[in-house]
């Protein structure tokens, strides 16, 4: 990880997102196949993701936002956090995990604990830039994720599709957006950032993916 890390320091926006990229490609590409899954490998990948999802995407994002300092990305996050509030995300998760007979027991949460803490401290951490990298990576990641999401849904027998098709669809706006409010804050960090590890937290929230994907 190091090497990749030392990678994005050193290079332009253009070559973060490069990177992300391809580290959301080669975790599309470790998902096991559909096929392969019994109902409750199936069950148990849905309520860990909702375990995580519910109750922690507007909590990364708030704090991506007391993190920022530039007007570009405090107007870019508070436009997200304000759909996921408006039009109720967490409800949406939780509809979408109980229609498929998925809603986190406590044994699902134990299997995400221990990662979601990490992904909980970093953000604790606010450091404006390293979070959005992170979110920037998860929201590459959620779009591609949706289709397989869905299809494990689909053979538990639900039918409610609102959760991934709100977000599955690719917003190129926003991801440019969100790659435009990562330049400011690099320029406003003005080389503080330099020690900062950039993909701390895609490396913390990509160890909690594959926990959630794998049990
Ligand atoms: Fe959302």
């Amino acid at each position: 990880m190091a090497t990749v890390s030392t990678t994005a320091k050193a290079g332009s926006i253009d070559a973060i997102q490069q990177r992300l990229n391809e580290r959301i490609e080669d975790l599309l590409a470790s998902l096991p196949e559909i096929d392969g899954l019994s109902a409750d490998e199936r069950r148990g990948m849905i309520a860990r993701y909702s375990a995580v999802l519910e109750g922690n995407f507007i909590y990364w994002m708030t704090g991506a936002y007391l993190a920022a300092k530039s007007e570009e990305a405090h107007a870019i996050i508070l436009e997200n956090l304000h759909e996921e509030v408006r039009d109720s995300h967490p409800g949406m998760m939780r509809r979408f995990a109980l229609a498929a007979g998925a809603a986190p027991t406590d044994t699902d949460a134990a299997a995400v604990y221990e990662g979601l803490t990490n992904v909980r401290l970093f953000v604790g951490r606010l450091q404006a830039v390293p979070i959005i990298v992170m979110e920037a990576f998860f929201e590459g990641w959620i779009q591609r994720f949706m289709a397989y999401l869905e299809e494990l849904a689909r053979r538990q027998g639900s039918t409610e599709w609102e959760y991934t098709q709100v977000h599955g669809v690719c917003d190129v706006t926003h991801t440019r957006e969100l790659y435009r409010a990562l330049e400011r804050e690099q320029d406003m960090a003005n080389g503080a950032a330099e020690s900062e590890d950039l993909l701390e937290g895609v490396d913390l929230l990509e160890t909690l993916i594959r926990k959630i994907v794998a049990g």
